[in-house]
């Protein structure tokens, strides 16, 4: 396919992105994004300066940009130890494993933070040099994966589609949405354990438990319970020029039906000394202490705030529109 004209602003290259992918072009169609767009645009930066140390700001680069995003670090939806990791290397060897992040509207964001363009020759070095780990590997066959929507492979992120949704009282177990932040955890029945962190105030000792303590020790109960994902139908909030910086991006399949099986986290915390049955009959009071449950608005102005500390006030401003609409 012939390439787009020279777009300058970033809205135009992203309009430009969608443009080539409707012409069919394999994504992402990095011409749009290279360096004769900005070259003119902005300074030269040496490999060498990207990688030296700018008192804990972190620089990467993609496609022969430059950028400083220190100040996305803390607003990250992958946490910010994930960008500390690629600092001073090419993004595209992470994004070829987090493939969710080869969308236009992270690209329009990571334009924000655009400081610089590196030579064609150190953009070509810092490609090659880079390397980053499949740590993924071991994560688990999903056999249904035909029969389901796959939001992102890297974290696996997965919802059913409608229709199994209302075919099936109880949603079955391969089909039912899975939220992950990381890979699999591989565990060790004998090794896992969980811990109860003690409270005085609360009566609560603290203890560990193994998972056959848990097994052997405690009644196993079943309730059924639909349970469904915060960010349900979250797809639904984009718009024209409204994009959403939050994963997984999900349709609205993320909800389920099902019969859970486990130990009750009351009889646990019984265990561990606390009175919960007086407590609950409010016979017996929790030494000023109260167990709160944040309401949505009160969390969204939690992250206004800390949204509020960051110095990009355009970010702050379309980041906190799209939390506060999400209430
Ligand atoms: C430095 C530039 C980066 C930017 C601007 C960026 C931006 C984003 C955004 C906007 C999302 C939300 C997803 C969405 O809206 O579709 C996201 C999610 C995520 N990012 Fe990044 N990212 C960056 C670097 C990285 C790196 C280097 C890694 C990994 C090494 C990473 C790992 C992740 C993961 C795992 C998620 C999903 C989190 C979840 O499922 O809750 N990101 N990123």
């Amino acid at each position: 396919m012939s390439s787009p004209a020279v777009a300058d602003s970033v809205d135009e290259k992203c309009n430009y992105v969608l443009q080539a992918l409707a012409m069919g072009a394999e994504f992402p169609p990095q011409h749009v994004f290279r360096n004769e767009i900005t070259e003119k645009d902005y300074p030269i930066i040496p490999l060498s300066e990207v990688q030296a140390d700018h008192d804990g700001n972190v620089w990467v680069c993609l496609d022969g940009g430059v950028y400083d995003v220190t100040a996305f670090l803390e607003a990250h939806p992958g946490g910010s130890s994930r960008i500390e990791m690629a600092s001073g290397q090419d993004l595209s060897k992470f994004w070829a494993v987090y493939k969710l992040h080869n969308r236009p509207h992270i690209r329009l964001l990571l334009e924000e933070f655009r400081i610089g363009t590196l030579s064609t020759e150190d953009a070509l070095r810092i490609e090659r040099e880079t390397t980053f780990g499949n740590y993924y590997e071991s994560d688990p066959e999903r056999p249904k994966q035909k029969e389901i929507r796959v939001a992102s492979m890297h974290p696996w992120n997965s919802e059913p589609h409608p229709e199994a949704l209302y075919e099936n009282f109880f949603t079955p177990n391969d089909i039912f949405f899975v939220r992950n932040h990381n890979a699999v955890p591989e565990l060790s029945e004998e090794d896992w354990e969980l811990e109860i962190e003690g409270n005085e105030a609360l009566g609560i000792e603290n203890k560990t438990f193994k998972l056959s303590d848990l097994k052997k020790r405690f009644q196993k109960r079943t309730v059924v319970s639909a349970l469904q994902c915060a960010g349900n139908r979250q797809e639904e909030l984009i718009t024209d020029g409204r994009p959403l910086y939050v994963a997984p991006h999900w349709r609205n399949g993320a909800i389920g039906n099902a019969k859970w099986g486990g130990v009750l986290v009351r009889d646990l915390l019984k265990e561990c000394g606390m009175d919960i049955d007086e407590i609950a009959l409010r016979r017996k009071d929790t030494n000023g202490m109260r167990i709160v449950i944040l309401s949505q608005r009160t969390l969204m102005r939690l992250v206004y705030h800390t949204l509020e500390l960051f110095q990009s006030r355009k970010l702050l401003t379309r980041m906190a529109t799209h939390f506060l609409r999400m209430r």
